[in-house]
C-alpha cells in the first residue's frame, strides 16, 4: 500500500514538472509567436529611395502642356539633361547611339525606333502599348523609368520633381522635337490633376 502511494507520489511529481515544463514552453511559444508576425511584416523598401517619396509618384497626374511648356525654363533643363542622362544618352542630331539611344527628336518620336538601337524586349513591348513618346508618355517614362517599363533596361532612378521634368522634357523638345506640336492650353484640365495643379500654377506665375 505504502508503496503505491510512493509510486502515486512519484508520478504525480513527474505529472507537475511536466506540466510546469509544458507550461514554460507554451509560454515561449506564446512570446515567440508575438514577435513572429513583426519579423513576417518586415521588408525593405527599395524602388522608391531615389524620390521625394513614393506617394508623390503614385499621383503624378501630368500638366497642361499647352500651359507649361511655353513658360518652361529650357536652360535648367539642360543643365539636368547634362547632369543626369549625357553619360548614356547623345542627343546631337545624326550623333551616335550610347548605353542609351541617340536622343535627337525624340519628343513625339517613335518608342523604341532608333535605328542601330539594341532595345530591350520591355521597351519593344512598351512600344506596342504606347506608340511615340507623347507628352505624357515621357513624362511618365522619366518620372519613373522602371515603373512604368518594366523591365527597361534604362537603369535610372528617374526625375522625380514635376518641375525639374517639365524643364527636361522642354529642354529635348528644342532638341529636334520642335515639329511636335504643342498642345493649346487648356487649364481647367490640368486642375483636375491635383499633382499638377501646383506645377503648372507656378510655371505660368513666372
Ligand atoms: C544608365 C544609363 C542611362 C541613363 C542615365 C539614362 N538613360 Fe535613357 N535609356 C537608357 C537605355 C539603355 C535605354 C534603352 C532602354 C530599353 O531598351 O529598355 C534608354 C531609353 C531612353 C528613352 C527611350 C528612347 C527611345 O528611343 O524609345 C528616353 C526618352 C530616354 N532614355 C531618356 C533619358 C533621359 C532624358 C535621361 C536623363 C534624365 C536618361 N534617359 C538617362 C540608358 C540611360
Amino acid at each position: 500500500m505504502s508503496g503505491d502511494l510512493q509510486v502515486n507520489k512519484i508520478l504525480g511529481a513527474v505529472l507537475a514538472t511536466g506540466l510546469v515544463i509544458m507550461g514554460v514552453k507554451l509560454g515561449a511559444e506564446a512570446i515567440y509567436h508575438r514577435e513572429a508576425p513583426e519579423k513576417a511584416g518586415y521588408h525593405i523598401e527599395v524602388a522608391d529611395t531615389g524620390g521625394e517619396g513614393g506617394a508623390a509618384a503614385a499621383v503624378d497626374t501630368p500638366p497642361d502642356w499647352g500651359t507649361v511648356i511655353p513658360t518652361a525654363d529650357i536652360a535648367a533643363g539642360e543643365k539636368t539633361f547634362q547632369t543626369k542622362c549625357t553619360s548614356c544618352h547623345n542627343n546631337a542630331n545624326g550623333g551616335p547611339n550610347a548605353i542609351g539611344p541617340n536622343l535627337w527628336g525624340v519628343v513625339g518620336r517613335p518608342v523604341a525606333s532608333h535605328p542601330g538601337m539594341d532595345y530591350s524586349d520591355a521597351m519593344k513591348a512598351h512600344a506596342k502599348e504606347v506608340p511615340n513618346w507623347s507628352w505624357d508618355a515621357i513624362y511618365a517614362f522619366l518620372g519613373a523609368p522602371s515603373k512604368v517599363v518594366k523591365g527597361t533596361k534604362m537603369t535610372f532612378v528617374g526625375v522625380k520633381k514635376p518641375e525639374d521634368r517639365i524643364n527636361l522634357i522642354a529642354y529635348l523638345h528644342s532638341q529636334g522635337s520642335t515639329g511636335y506640336a504643342v498642345p493649346a492650353p487648356n487649364p481647367a484640365a490640368a486642375s483636375e490633376g491635383a499633382a499638377a495643379s501646383p506645377a503648372a500654377a507656378e510655371a505660368a506665375s513666372k
